[in-house]
């Protein structure tokens, strides 16, 4: 028996990868969606292949009490006031990313769940991926030894052959190149050091394509990150360029190293002249038909029946990442200006 009856906001992209994903699971299913655009109910439930009732009025969704779960996939600058309207009518909340193109905002969205005591499940879902649960695993079995330096970094071209460029080209809803997408490098390179941040410093940059010349904010930035207790990393963002999808990831420590999907461990007494392999699923495509939802939504639909935030990318957990990347920000309109997250506002 499913559980949870989940609505969906928003109706373009990321929505259909979710509706698929959220009905994969053995939890949930997508019993509503709300669109800006009037959609057909019958069509829409013939699609999904189960009942399911549209609405072109937020309110009147959220008032459906067998609703349990609103799952946001609407433009960025419309994410803080749907997933607080959603809170405040007493649903749990499924949010893409970014969380909120602003930190008040993201801290808007927090501290709502919190006061209606909803959970809540942010779409970084390269935490849940193969590539990188195996990443964990060789972390957390000590093949790395203590870490001390990494490098996660995204790269992949966002341009006009991809639908999101209408409106990720503006700054209103595209942000900057963290929050648009390479916020999925930097939160994966928070994972992996698994230690508070203390200052961050950030260098942007736009490249002189004319493919890109739409976009109203620089497109490519690489920031260092300073951890406590003395760790460093850095993060490049760059969805202005012109190459395959390409997610780095370089991870140093006191016993060896990983370089994506191959490493070299003294404990395991590999040969450090030549690269030992793994064999996981990378992640090397933007499309989200190819991204984990399905193990995430699980995740989330476990935890919500366990009555626990879920592991990984709870709505308190992604928040933290947020606030680095809104310190990044903040150090690349500064020139790189070292910015402690202490000292955010
Ligand atoms: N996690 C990921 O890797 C990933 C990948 C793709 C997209 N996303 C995120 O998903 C979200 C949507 O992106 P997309 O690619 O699906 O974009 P999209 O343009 O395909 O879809 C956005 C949808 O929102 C609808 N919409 C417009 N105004 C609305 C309103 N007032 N209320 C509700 N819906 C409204 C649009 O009609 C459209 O259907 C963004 O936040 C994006 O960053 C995340």
């Amino acid at each position: 028996m499913k559980k949870y009856n989940v609505g969906i906001i928003g109706y373009g992209w990321a929505a259909g990868a979710h509706i698929d994903a959220i009905n994969a699971t053995d939890k949930a299913q997508v019993t509503a969606i709300y669109s800006s655009r009037k959609l057909d109910d019958a069509e829409v439930s013939k699609k999904h292949g189960m009942a399911i009732k549209t609405y072109t009025d937020l309110d009147k969704m959220l008032a459906d009490k067998d609703l349990h779960v609103v799952d946001i996939t609407s433009y960025p600058s419309q994410h803080s006031a749907q997933a607080v309207a959603a809170a405040n009518a007493k649903k749990h909340i499924i949010l893409e990313k970014p969380m909120a193109n602003t930190l008040q905002e993201c801290r808007d969205i927090v501290a709502a769940a919190e006061k209606n005591k909803v959970r809540g499940c942010v779409c970084f879902e390269c935490r849940w991926s193969n590539q990188f649960t195996v990443t964990n695993s060789v972390i957390k079995e000590g093949l790395l030894g203590d870490l001390h330096y990494a490098e996660v970094d995204y790269y992949h071209g966002i341009g006009p052959w991809y639908g999101q460029f209408r409106w990720n080209t503006g700054k209103k809803d595209g942000g900057s190149a963290l929050l648009t997408a390479g916020c999925h490098a930097l939160d994966s390179l928070l994972m992996f050091m698994g230690t508070e941040v203390e200052a961050v410093s950030s260098f942007s940059a736009k490249s002189k394509s004319s493919i890109f010349k739409p976009y109203e904010y620089d497109t490519t930035s690489v920031t260092i990150i300073h951890f406590k207790g003395g760790k460093v990393g850095k993060c490049a963002a760059v969805v202005d360029c012109l190459q395959p999808y390409y997610f780095h990831t370089h991870l140093v420590g006191s016993q060896g190293s990983l370089l994506d999907d191959r490493f070299h461990s003294m404990k395991l007494h590999t040969d450090k002249h030549h690269w030992s392999k793994l064999s996981m699923k990378m992640l090397d495509s933007g499309d989200v038909s190819d991204h984990p939802y399905q193990s995430q939504f699980q995740a989330f639909f476990d935890a919500l029946d366990a009555g626990k935030d879920m592991p990984l990318t709870s709505l308190k957990e992604s928040f933290k990442s947020f606030e680095v990347i809104f310190a990044a920000d903040k150090s690349a309109a500064e020139g790189g200006r070292p910015v402690r997250i202490e000292e955010l506002e």
